[in-house]
C-alpha cells in the first residue's frame, strides 16, 4: 500500500501504533512508500511516513504561536544565557510565557481530534537575546538571529524532530514559518545580529560584508523599490541579492526541510525581491529540489481588487510556484460577519478572485490571526463567529484556523490586536459548538472533493443570506449562513447542481437550532422552498461515486522543474494502463493510486503546461487539463540592470524580456514581460531575477508605456551566461 494518499482514519489509526512500535524496538520508522520510489528520490522518503505535501487542499490548516500554546517543558522557560525574557505571571505580553514544542506535541491528539490536517507553527528559529526596547522579546519568532537554531525558549532540534515525527503519526503536516526578509530590530536589542549555528556573521551598524540593505525604514507600502530595499518597520533588511545571505537562507531553508516539515509559510514576501518571483521564485526553486511541500506567502494587509499592490500579488500567487494568504478575502469576512456589511461584498470578492488566480483552492482564507485583533473581539456574538467559520471553511481556499477560535478566545484590551491578540490557550475542550463544526466540515473535505477542487458558484444572496455552491464534477456542496439575529428568510427559487433527491443538513442541526434543514431538490435542480431561520446554517451534500474517466482537482507544487517531484491529485485514477501526459510529454509516474500519482517532471522546456491523466491506448479519453508551471532548471537569481535608459513618462515601465519563459517568452506586456524593474537611480534601471542556471539567455529591455504601448531596445539582443550555482549580476546600456 502506498501512504500517499491514505491520509484517512486508517492512517490516523494504524500510523501511530505502528510507529510507537518501531520506535520503541529502535528501528527507523520505514513506512512502506520507500519501494514505490527510485533510489534517487531524497532521503526523506524513505525514512519518514510521508503525508500529502503538495496538496494541502484537503486539509483544515490549525495557525499556533508557539510560546502561546502549551508549556510542555517547564525547564525551558528561563534558559541560561537568555534570562529574563520570559515573564512566569504572563501579564507582561510582550515576553515568553512558557508554550513551546514539547507542549505543542503534547495537545496534538486534541488538534488531530478537530480533523486539522496542516499546523502553521510561528517561526520556531532563536530570536534575540535581548529585550528589544528594554520590554520586548522575540516570543512570536520574527526577530530571528540564528536562522540554524531552535530558540531555547520553544526546545531543541530533537523536540522539533519529535513533534513532526508525531504530528506525521495523527496524520497532520508541519508548515513552518520561514522570516527571510529580516534578522531582528536594527535601532536597539541586538541590533541585527545575525548568527549562523552559533558563529557570529554581522551586524547592522557594522557590516562590511553588505548582509543588510541601509536605507533606513521603509515608508510606502505601495512603492516597490521601497517595500523591498528598505527596513520592514525597523527590521535589518536582509539583501538577499548578496551571495552570502543567498546561501545562508536556503542553507536554513534546506536545514528545515530536512527535518522533514512538509509546508512553508513565507513572511512578508512583498518585501524581498520581486512581484514575478524573483529572489522568491529562486527560493521555491531549493523548496521543490527537496520532494514536494506547500509554500503560501504572506502579503500583508492586502485589502483586494483596488489595492494597488493587487496585481503584484496575483501574478506573485500565478507565477512563483507559491501561494499567497488570502487577505482580500479576509477583509471581506471581516467586513460581513463582524462589521455587518452585506454579504454581497463577500459574494463579488471570490468572483473576483476566481477570474484573477489560476489555482484560488490553493490560497488559504482565514477570519483572523496573529496580526489582527480576533473575530470575537470586533464582534462579540458566537453565532456570528460560527457563520465566518462555516464560510472559512467551505469557500475556495484552504481554511486556516488560528488556535483558540475554537475555545472562543479573545482579549479585547486595545482593541484586541497584536499583541493581544495571542492570548495563552487556556482551554482545550472537545465539546464546544466551534470545534465540532471544524470537525465536520473538516471531515466533509476529506471525503467530498467538491471543496478542496470545486468552483464557486453564488446561489441565492441577499444582505443577509450567503447561499453558495461548490462543485467538483458530480461532487456538490451547497452551503447557506443566514448572518440576521432578527429576521428569518424564505428560499424560494433556489437552484443547485445536487441531484434530485432528500437532502439533510450535514450539520444535523449544529449551528440551525438543532433543526436539520432538509432539502427536496426535483429533476431540474429546482429547491423547494424552506425556511432559512435566524443564525442558521445548514450544508447539504453529495458525493459521486468513483468516476470512469480520471477528473484532476489539484496539481502540485505549482511550479517545478525537469527531476522534480510533482503530485496529482482527483478521483478516478484507478490502477493500471492509464498515463499522465505534461503537454503532450508523458511522465513516468513514481506511485499511482486511485486519488493521487506521483510523477518526476520529464525533460522539457520551460511553459505553463496542461497536465491529463488519460486512458491508455491511442486516442484515449483523458481527464480534464490541470495548468502546471516548469522552469527551465535549477533557478539562479540574478540582478538585471540597464543604463542610459531613454527618458519615461510617469506611468511607464521598464521590463525584460528574453527567450525563456523565466523571461516572458519575448512577451510585452505587464503581466507576462519581467518587471516592472526599478529605478532610484534613473536613468539607471534595475531587478532582481530568476533564470535558469548554466543557460545563456538572450533579452532585450522594453518601456511599456502607461497605454500599454510597448518601445523596443534597438540593435541587437543581449546576451548573458547564467552562473550555475550561487547568484548572478548582468549589466547593460540601453
Ligand atoms: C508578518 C507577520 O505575520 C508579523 O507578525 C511579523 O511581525 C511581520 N511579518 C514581520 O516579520
Ligand atoms: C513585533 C511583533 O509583535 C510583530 O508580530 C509585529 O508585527 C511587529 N512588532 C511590528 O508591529
Ligand atoms: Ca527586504
Amino acid at each position: 500500500m502506498s501512504l500517499h494518499q491514505t491520509r484517512s482514519s486508517l492512517l490516523r489509526i494504524v500510523l501511530p501504533i505502528v510507529l510507537l512500535l518501531v520506535m520503541m524496538s529502535g528501528i527507523a520508522p520505514g513506512v512502506t512508500r520507500a519501494n514505490t520510489f527510485p533510489t534517487s528520490m531524497p532521503a526523506r522518503y524513505s525514512s519518514m511516513p510521508t503525508l500529502n505535501d503538495a496538496d494541502f487542499k484537503l486539509d483544515v490548516i490549525y495557525q499556533v504561536v508557539l510560546d502561546r500554546f502549551f508549556d510542555g517543558d517547564p525547564a525551558n522557560n528561563d534558559p541560561p544565557g537568555d534570562k529574563g525574557l520570559y515573564d512566569p505571571t504572563k501579564t507582561n505580553w510582550k515576553k515568553y510565557w512558557g508554550g513551546d514544542l514539547a507542549g505543542l506535541t503534547q495537545k496534538l491528539p486534541y488538534i488531530a481530534g478537530m480533523g486539522v490536517g496542516a499546523i502553521w507553527i510561528s517561526p520556531a528559529v532563536e530570536n534575540v537575546h535581548k529585550l528589544v526596547n528594554g520590554t520586548d522579546a522575540g516570543y512570536h519568532g520574527y526577530w530571528g538571529r540564528d536562522f540554524y537554531h531552535i530558540d531555547p525558549h520553544l526546545g531543541t532540534w530533537a523536540d522539533f524532530d519529535k513533534l513532526v515525527a508525531t504530528a506525521h503519526a495523527h496524520g497532520i503536516k508541519i508548515i513552518i514559518d520561514f522570516a527571510a526578509n529580516h534578522s531582528n530590530p536594527n535601532d536597539t536589542g541586538e541590533f541585527g545580529n545575525i548568527y549562523k549555528d552559533g558563529v557570529y556573521q554581522s551586524t547592522y551598524n557594522n557590516d562590511p560584508n553588505h548582509w543588510f540593505h541601509h536605507n533606513g525604514s521603509s515608508t510606502n507600502p505601495n512603492d516597490q523599490y521601497n517595500s523591498e530595499y528598505y527596513n520592514l518597520f525597523d527590521l535589518s533588511d536582509l539583501a538577499q541579492e548578496n551571495p552570502i545571505v543567498d546561501s545562508y537562507l536556503k542553507g536554513a531553508m534546506q536545514l528545515f526541510l530536512s527535518h522533514n516539515v512538509d509546508g512553508v509559510r513565507l513572511d512578508a514576501v512583498g518585501n524581498m525581491p520581486g512581484p514575478t518571483g524573483g529572489w522568491l521564485r529562486t527560493l521555491n526553486d531549493t523548496i521543490t529540489v527537496q520532494g514536494s511541500h506547500y509554500a503560501v506567502g504572506e502579503w500583508g494587509g492586502l485589502t483586494g481588487p483596488s489595492d494597488p499592490r493587487y496585481g503584484f500579488a496575483v501574478r506573485f500567487a500565478n507565477q512563483s510556484g507559491n501561494a499567497i494568504l488570502n487577505y482580500p478575502a479576509y477583509f471581506a469576512l471581516d467586513d460581513v460577519y463582524a462589521r455587518d456589511h452585506s454579504v454581497k461584498e463577500l459574494d463579488s470578492m471570490f468572483s473576483q478572485e476566481e477570474h484573477d488566480f489560476t489555482w484560488l483552492n490553493d490560497q488559504p482564507n482565514f477570519l483572523d490571526n496573529h496580526d489582527v485583533s480576533r473575530f470575537l473581539t470586533l464582534n462579540n456574538s458566537k453565532d456570528a463567529l460560527h457563520e465566518g467559520l462555516a464560510v472559512t471553511l467551505t469557500a475556495p481556499g484552504i481554511p486556516i484556523v488560528y488556535y483558540g477560535t475554537e475555545q472562543y478566545l479573545h482579549n479585547d484590551t486595545n482593541g484586541g490586536g497584536d499583541p493581544y491578540n495571542r492570548l495563552m490557550m487556556n482551554s482545550f475542550d472537545t465539546t464546544t459548538t466551534a470545534y465540532v463544526l471544524i470537525k465536520r466540515l473538516a471531515a466533509l473535505r476529506q471525503t467530498n472533493p467538491a471543496l478542496a477542487y470545486g468552483t464557486y458558484q453564488p446561489r441565492w444572496i441577499n444582505d443577509d443570506v450567503y447561499i453558495f455552491e461548490r462543485q467538483f464534477y458530480n461532487n456538490v456542496v451547497l452551503i447557506a449562513v443566514n448572518k440576521s439575529a432578527t429576521t428569518g428568510y424564505n428560499i424560494g427559487g433556489l437552484k443547485t447542481n445536487l441531484p434530485a433527491g432528500n437532502f439533510n443538513d450535514y450539520l444535523h442541526g449544529l449551528l440551525s437550532g438543532g433543526t436539520s434543514i432538509a432539502l427536496n431538490v426535483s429533476k431540474n435542480g429546482a429547491v423547494d422552498p424552506f425556511t432559512l431561520g435566524k443564525n442558521q446554517v445548514a450544508v447539504w451534500q453529495y458525493t459521486a461515486s468513483e468516476p470512469a474517466i480520471p477528473e484532476i482537482g489539484s496539481v502540485g507544487p505549482e511550479l517545478t522543474h525537469s527531476g522534480d517531484q510533482l503530485v496529482i491529485d482527483g478521483r478516478g485514477f484507478g490502477s493500471t494502463s492509464k498515463k499522465v501526459v505534461i503537454g503532450t510529454t508523458e511522465a513516468t509516474a513514481t506511485s499511482w493510486t486511485q486519488h493521487s500519482i506521483s510523477v518526476i517532471v520529464p525533460k522539457i522546456a520551460g511553459a505553463q503546461y496542461d497536465v491529463k491523466v488519460c486512458l491508455g491506448g491511442a486516442g484515449g479519453t483523458c481527464s480534464n487539463p490541470y495548468k502546471t508551471n516548469i522552469d527551465n532548471g535549477t533557478q539562479i537569481p540574478v540582478t538585471f540592470t540597464v543604463n542610459k535608459v531613454p527618458p519615461t513618462a510617469p506611468g511607464d515601465n521598464v521590463f525584460v524580456t528574453g527567450d525563456v519563459s523565466e523571461l516572458g517568452n519575448w512577451s510585452t506586456t505587464t503581466t507576462t514581460a519581467i518587471g516592472p524593474m526599478m529605478d532610484p537611480h534613473n536613468p539607471t534601471w534595475f531587478l532582481l531575477v530568476s533564470v535558469p542556471a548554466c543557460k545563456t539567455v538572450s533579452f532585450k529591455f522594453v518601456i511599456i508605456q502607461a497605454d500599454g504601448s510597448v518601445k523596443w531596445e534597438s540593435g541587437s539582443n543581449h546576451n548573458y551566461t547564467v552562473p550555475c550555482s550561487g547568484v548572478g549580476s548582468s549589466v547593460s546600456v540601453w
